[in-house]
């Protein structure tokens, strides 16, 4: 499998143009991305990081680390995902990065998603659905989500995300009206973000294989 997600992060340096800002989200396959990067790194501005985890990689690689805030909009976001369906609707946040990565997808106009063959899937929710809550919500949220959804929210313990947050996995979920969901769960108190990345889907999807597929 890791030689597929080499492959996917591989075929993702194609779609970074001279002088960019590239987005740069979180996880074993973006690792692969991040080190093919660094070959083009005298020819882009910098990038944006999803996560502590892929800023260290990045600047281990000389690869200059900017602000959202400070940079506005950006033409290309590069991550990886959980699990994606055939609308190229995602779940994301395995590695707990899923609130800083929905914020770049937001900010990006063009999001190329890469995964490895074994992430595909005709309706989401076999991988639990992982949802950021402030901690002093989290049993809170988890009884909502439960009534809301008939998924079983499981606390990740000794979890804590970038932001300083914990993450429930809602397992037994399948998934039929992804928005819908994301956008119920969105609206729950104490709810920071779901990993759930459906109205705002990639625009590509790579699927790592000799050769590689475009979706
Ligand atoms: C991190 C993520 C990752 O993109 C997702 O977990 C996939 O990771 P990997 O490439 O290691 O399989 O959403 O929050």
């Amino acid at each position: 499998m890791s030689e597929a997600k080499r492959l996917a992060g591989e075929k993702a340096i194609e779609y970074v143009e001279d002088g960019m800002i590239v987005g740069v989200g979180t996880g074993s396959t973006v690792a692969f991305f991040i080190d093919a990067l660094a070959r083009l790194r005298h020819r882009i501005a910098g990038a944006v990081s999803s996560s502590e985890q892929s800023t260290q990689r990045l600047r281990s690689h000389g690869i200059e680390v900017l602000e959202l805030n400070d940079t506005g909009p950006l033409p290309l976001y590069v991550d990886g995902a959980d699990e994606c369906d055939p609308h190229k609707r995602l779940i994301k946040g395995g590695g707990a990065a899923l609130t800083r990565e929905k914020i770049i997808a937001q900010a990006s106009a063009k999001f190329v998603c890469i995964i490895d063959p074994g992430k595909r899937v005709d309706v989401l929710g076999r991988f639990p659905l992982p949802v950021e809550v402030i901690p002093m919500a989290r049993s809170l949220v988890a009884r909502e989500i439960l009534a809301l959804t008939g998924g079983q929210p499981v606390w990740r313990q000794g979890t804590t995300t970038d932001n300083g947050n914990w993450v429930l996995d809602i397992h037994g979920l399948a998934i039929t009206d992804p928005v819908a969901m994301e956008t119920a769960i969105n609206q729950l108190p104490g709810v920071v973000s779901v990993g759930l990345f459906a109205r705002r889907p990639a625009d590509v999807v790579i699927v790592g294989g000799e050769p590689p597929l475009l979706l």
